[in-house]
C-alpha cells in the first residue's frame, strides 16, 4: 500500500499562494517521494492550481454537496470539483461536522457523491477531548465508521482520516501508542464492515502533524499517511513531512 500525505489548506490561500505549489512541484521533481502527495486548496484555487501543477501531483476539494447540481446557493458539487481538476475530496472533516452540523448520514451521502463524480473520498472521523477522557473514543470512532462510510467503499475509492478533534490545530498530538491502538481498532472496524478488501484501505492520521513529528507518526503500524493542516501551507515544511514516509 502506498502512503498518502495530504495537505488541507482549509480557508487559507489567495492566488499568491500558488507559488507554494510551484515550489512543491520543484521539490518533488528533484527527488521522487516514496508516497503519494495531495494538496486540497480552497475551491477558488483548484482550477488555477491544476494549471500550475500540470498533473505533478493530484488536487482535492475540502467538501462537496451531495447533489450534482441544483438550487443550493453557495454550495459546490463533486462534479464541479472534478471539472476544476480535483481527483479527491475531503468529506466529514470535524470542522464541517462542528460548524455546519454535518451528521454521519450527510457525510456518507457526500462520499457517494464523490464516487459518482469519479473522485476518491477522504472520510474524516475522530473523537473530541471529552469523548477521549470519558474512555468513549473507540466507540465514537467505530460509530462514525459505521455511519459515515457507505458499504460500497473500497480501497480504491476511499481513504479514512483519523483526526482526534483535540489534536487539530492545537499542537497536541496523540501518543504513538494511542495512534497505533486507534488505527488497529479502525482497521478491524473497516474489515468487519467491508470485508477483507478493507485491509488495503489507507488510514491517515491527522492533527498537528508537523515536520518534526511526521517521521515518527508516519511509520507507525497501520498509519498509511497523514492529513496535514497548518503545516501544509508552506511547501518546505510540507515537503519535509512527505520525506518522513519510510524515514524512521
Ligand atoms: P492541523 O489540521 O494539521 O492544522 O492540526 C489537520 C486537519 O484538520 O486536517
Amino acid at each position: 500500500m502506498r502512503s498518502l500525505v495530504a495537505g488541507n489548506w482549509k480557508m487559507n490561500g489567495l492566488s499568491a499562494s500558488l507559488a507554494e505549489l510551484d515550489k512543491l512541484k520543484g521539490m518533488l521533481a528533484a527527488k521522487a517521494p516514496s508516497c503519494e502527495v495531495l494538496v486540497c486548496p480552497p475551491f477558488t484555487l483548484i482550477a488555477q492550481a491544476a494549471t500550475a501543477v500540470k498533473g505533478a501531483f493530484p488536487l482535492g476539494g475540502q467538501d462537496c454537496h451531495a447533489k450534482a447540481s441544483g438550487a443550493f446557493t453557495g454550495d459546490i458539487s463533486a462534479e464541479m470539483l472534478k471539472d476544476a481538476g480535483a481527483s479527491y475530496v475531503i468529506v466529514g472533516h470535524s470542522e464541517r461536522r462542528q460548524y455546519h452540523a454535518e451528521s454521519n448520514r450527510d457525510v456518507a451521502a457526500k462520499a457517494e457523491a464523490a464516487w459518482r463524480a469519479g473522485l476518491t473520498a477522504i472520510i474524516c472521523i475522530g473523537e473530541t477531548e471529552g469523548q477521549r477522557s470519558a474512555g468513549d473514543h473507540n466507540q465514537t470512532c467505530s460509530d462514525q465508521i459505521d455511519g459515515s462510510v457507505p458499504m460500497a467503499a473500497t480501497a480504491a475509492n476511499t481513504v479514512i482520516a483519523y483526526e482526534p478533534v483535540w489534536a487539530i490545530g492545537t499542537g497536541k498530538t496523540a501518543t504513538a501508542d494511542d495512534i497505533k491502538a486507534m488505527h488497529a481498532h479502525l482497521r478491524a472496524c473497516l474489515v468487519r464492515r467491508l470485508g477483507e478488501g478493507a485491509r488495503q484501505m489507507r488510514i491517515l492520521y491527522g492533527g498537528s502533524v508537523k515536520a518534526d513529528n511526521a517521521a515518527q507518526i508516519l511509520n507507525l503500524a497501520e498509519v498509511n499517511g497523514a492529513l496535514v493542516g497548518g503545516a501544509s501551507l508552506k511547501a518546505e515544511e510540507f515537503h519535509r513531512i512527505v520525506q518522513g514516509v519510510n524515514a524512521a
